[in-house]
């Protein structure tokens, strides 16, 4: 602070010198100013002064919370350990699907920040997202279709894409191999539940007529009574998956240096181009805290960004997602939520039926960016430049919305942007 004043006690000497100069002089004075700035603006000691208060919370508001604060209504053992326990165990198992190989874990693999791994046998034609962090979310998947982790879990397991396998199988497996772990958990389940006597596969949504048929035969109570554990399946899910949050990144302990007191008087944490690349991230001009705030760098929403080749779910986006979420059987106002009708206000006041909402998808995480490419829902890009050059240009097609403005920055702009965005790996050392 007292370099400061010492430095605007320095330049109103220099203007009023300039003042009564010619223009020669005046040019080489204004030249030594912007210098005499340019060296101060990021040295050390003057770290404070590189940001104005406004920009300052803009920053505070990105860091990740110490405690993450976060309830699903609809989901009571969302926090409950036992349930995280047994979610974690499922989460692992190969054994909840047909093929008896595919578990959540095989593509979303807990060394890979929860995505799939660069080097994996399966092949797909969507990006695996992140799951660190995803308990903050209100809605789920590409296009929302699913308004909890719960829900959302119950999808993949019934896919014939993914897990394949159906709920009938599912209930059985579970209640056969953790009687005791379910039991203690949400309590009591029919016995029946456990008997041969039910069919090994059925489903109203399989791919096979059999199983379909299967599924009818059993009666509304039988499937009230499956669809029940089913349901709790996906709420242990959730609950462990709850227990996943980013760890902090450097660009955490650069919020924590430049929030202190003093202001810090070590190096910066973040070098010169990270921190003009904030400044760029934070800025009217690249305009990315519209969509990427918060902690986890996203607002949870959804927008069209007219990326190339986009995936048929994304084609519809979010104006098809909302109405799948509102028709899904296992959704916040369905028999099987442990909320009031009122509670799930998401659900009921959610834009719908608007044009601004097809091919608008959901916005992803920032947080270790750098370690989770190929980009965008389909791996439309690789790299993290060719992204920003995507923005830079985003041209509208003929007759589509569009809710990118091309930014027009310059090319060592796109750099300083990239540099910060690497800034966002957890356990990133120190520069
Ligand atoms: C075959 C690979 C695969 C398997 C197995 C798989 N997922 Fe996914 N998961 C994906 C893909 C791809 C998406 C993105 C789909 C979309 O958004 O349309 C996704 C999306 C998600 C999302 C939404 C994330 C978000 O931010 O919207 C969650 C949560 C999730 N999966 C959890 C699970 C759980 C729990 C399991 C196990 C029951 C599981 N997944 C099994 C590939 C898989
Ligand atoms: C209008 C909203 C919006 C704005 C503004 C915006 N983004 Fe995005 N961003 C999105 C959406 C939506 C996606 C996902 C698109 C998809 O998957 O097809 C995305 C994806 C990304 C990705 C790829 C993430 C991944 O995991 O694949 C990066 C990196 C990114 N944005 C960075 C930025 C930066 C940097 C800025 C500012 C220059 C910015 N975004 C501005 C909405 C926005």
């Amino acid at each position: 602070m007292k370099n400061l004043a010492l430095n605007s006690t320095l330049l109103l000497n220099l203007i009023s010198i300039m003042k009564t100069q010619n223009k020669t002089i005046l040019f080489i004075m204004t030249s030594a100013i912007i210098l005499f700035i340019g060296s101060t603006a990021y040295s050390p000691s003057e770290r404070a002064t590189t940001w104005t208060n406004q920009e300052l919370a803009l920053i505070q508001s990105l860091r990740l919370p110490r405690q993450w604060e976060i309830s699903d209504p609809s989901n009571t053992y969302l926090h409950n350990p036992e349930a995280a326990k047994l979610g974690e165990l499922l989460f692992l198992d190969t054994q909840l699907s047909r093929s008896k190989q595919i578990a959540c874990s095989s593509c979303h693999q807990p060394d890979y920040y929860f995505t799939l791994a660069p080097d994996s046998e399966i092949t797909l034609d969507k990006q695996v997202p992140s799951l660190l962090g995803g308990a903050s979310f209100n809605w789920y998947m590409l296009d929302g279709s699913a308004d909890s982790l719960w829900a959302q879990a119950l999808k993949p397991l019934e896919n014939h894409l993914e897990h394949g396998g159906t709920r009938t199988q599912y209930v059985q497996y579970v209640l056969n191999r953790y009687p005791q772990l379910y039991q203690a958990i949400f309590g009591y389940f029919p016995t029946q539940l456990t008997s041969s006597d039910l069919p090994a596969q059925a489903s109203p949504i399989s791919q096979s007529a059999g199983e379909q048929q299967s599924w009818q035969k059993l009666g509304t109570r039988t499937q009230t009574e499956i669809n029940r554990v089913y349901a709790n399946i996906g709420k242990s899910l959730a609950a462990y998956q709850a227990t996943l949050w980013p760890q902090e990144a450097r660009f955490d302990r650069y919020i924590d240096q430049i929030s202190a007191p003093s202001g810090a008087a070590e190096k910066a944490i973040l070098n010169a181009n990270e921190i003009a690349g904030l400044k760029l991230f934070i800025s009217e001009k690249a305009q990315c805290l519209r969509c990427h705030n918060g902690p986890l760098l996203t607002n949870g929403d959804f927008h069209v960004t007219v990326v190339p080749e986009p995936h048929s779910a994304a084609q519809q986006g979010r104006l098809a997602g909302i109405e799948s979420a509102l028709a899904d059987p296992f959704n916040c106002l369905s028999l099987y939520s442990d909320s009031e009708p009122t509670q799930c206000k998401e659900l009921l006041y959610s834009k719908r039926g608007v044009g601004e909402l097809e091919g608008a998808t959901k916005v992803p995480s920032l947080r270790n960016i750098a370690a989770t490419a190929p980009y965008m829902h389909a791996g439309q890009f690789s790299t993290l430049n060719e992204v920003l050059n995507y923005y830079n240009r985003a041209a509208t097609p003929f007759g589509r919305h569009n809710d990118l403005n091309a930014l027009k920055l310059l090319p060592y702009q796109i750099k300083q942007l990239e540099a910060f965005l690497l800034a966002l790996t957890e356990n990133s050392t120190d520069e």
